[in-house]
């Protein structure tokens, strides 16, 4: 018997969705993945080179559970130089990924019972992350005419005594928006009025195509005591297989994190944390040149997109995703249950492109396309998907 708590949790869709892939990819050379948020490139050399050198000087012990000093000291001076965020040492976590430093911070926070704002779309793993350790995940909605990002006035909706915490994702995934500094200053000040903490998941804040990207924590030392800042190297620096993630806090909540993390991994593999080391040190260049590139296949899809009618979109200022609006479709679509599943699945057998459909971000009315593939890739499948939603519109 498996425990309660497993009855409630729903298997990654986009993991699910990479595996069947994989297995499609094996018997039918032509599908074009728009599903992934995995970056193309290839970890940068020095990155590498210093795992190499970890291994060779046999930097291969157990070490801090809180993560390598060394690392430590870099994302101090990075979240100062690049976010205005000052942060002590031991105020900072190196865990397994981002997704492990989002776990360990509702470990450290919420009782059984407590519950957690996740406003709509939200990325896939929040609700079950939240749920595995005990908490309730509270749904907001929010505007598309706002580009889905939640106001006040919809948090006053939702807020009650038992809301321990609100994550927010900036740059978003799956819709790309960014909040900008007078946006997230009213939330800053509800969330001190509520005593609510902020889970501020900046994974892709250096994949950001605007000049006036905050930190949540950035705003007042007020808003950086409530805040758990999460980062890490997986999309900046793609290094997602290395698992490499860190969260910056107060003292209190970086020292539970530590503990935690201390007895159910010890800490993530120096080697690991090595290679992180040298991508904050030496790759900077690398990584604007693959922002850089990410920019261009924002332009070029948007391009496409625009005149795919009656497709619409939310214009994306950050990450690699595109969140597309298909419900001018529904009315051609003979479908039962989910209309973005249905429709995500007819693309892939039928136009055999990837995408992941809306209901798994919590809105069926959408899929999301990456832009984490080659240009030439995302290309094909725009073009694909034009042709497709022709045939659907003439069916
Ligand atoms: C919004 C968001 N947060 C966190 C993560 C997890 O990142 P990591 O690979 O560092 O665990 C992802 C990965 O897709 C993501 O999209």
């Amino acid at each position: 018997m498996l425990s309660k708590r497993l009855s409630n949790i729903t298997p990654s869709f986009t993991i699910g969705i990479s595996s069947k892939i994989k297995k499609l990819k094996e018997k039918e050379l032509n599908i074009i993945n728009l599903s992934i948020g995995e970056p193309d490139f290839f970890t940068p050399d020095r990155a590498k080179e210093e795992a190499i050198k970890a291994i060779h000087n046999n930097k291969t012990k157990y070490d801090l559970a809180s993560g390598l000093n060394e690392l430590k000291k870099v994302i101090q001076n990075k979240l100062l130089s690049e976010n205005e965020i000052y942060y002590e040492v031991d105020e900072i976590v190196v865990s397994n990924g981002a997704k492990h430093s989002i776990t360990n911070s509702l470990l450290a926070l919420l009782d059984e019972g407590d519950e957690v704002i996740i406003p709509k779309p939200y990325w896939v793993s929040y609700p079950e992350m939240v749920k595995l350790v005990g908490g309730k995940p509270i749904f907001v909605d929010t505007d598309k005419s706002n580009n889905f990002k939640v106001t006040v006035g919809e948090l006053k909706k939702i807020v009650n005594t038992k809301t321990k915490a609100i994550i927010i994702s900036n740059p978003s995934n799956p819709v790309g928006i960014i909040y900008r500094e007078k946006e997230l200053i009213p939330i800053v000040e509800f969330c001190l009025e509520n005593n609510i903490y902020i889970i501020s998941d900046e994974i892709y804040e250096k994949i950001c195509y605007i000049d006036d990207y905050k930190s949540t924590a950035a705003i007042s030392d007020e808003a950086k005591d409530i805040t758990i800042t999460i980062n890490g190297l997986s999309k900046s620096a793609s290094m997602t297989g290395w698992r490499v993630g860190y969260s910056a806090s107060n003292r209190e909540i970086a020292d539970a994190i530590s503990t935690i993390q201390g007895h159910l991994i010890s800490h993530p593999s120096t080697i690991s944390q090595w290679a992180a080391f040298g991508a904050l040190s030496y790759c900077e260049e690398e990584m604007k040149a693959m922002v850089k590139i990410y920019k261009g296949r924002r332009d070029k899809a948007v391009s496409i997109l625009k005149e795919i009618e009656p497709l619409s979109f939310i214009y994306p200022e950050g990450a690699f995703y595109l969140f597309i609006d298909i419900s001018q479709l529904k009315q051609n679509m003979d479908y039962n249950g989910s209309f973005s599943v249905y429709f995500a699945d007819r693309l892939l057998e039928e136009s055999k492109v990837a995408v992941v459909p809306g209901i798994a971000f919590g809105m069926d009315d959408y899929i999301r396309i990456s832009y984490a593939c080659s240009t030439d890739e995302l290309i094909e499948g725009l073009n694909r998907i034009a042709e497709f939603v022709h045939k659907i519109k003439n069916e």
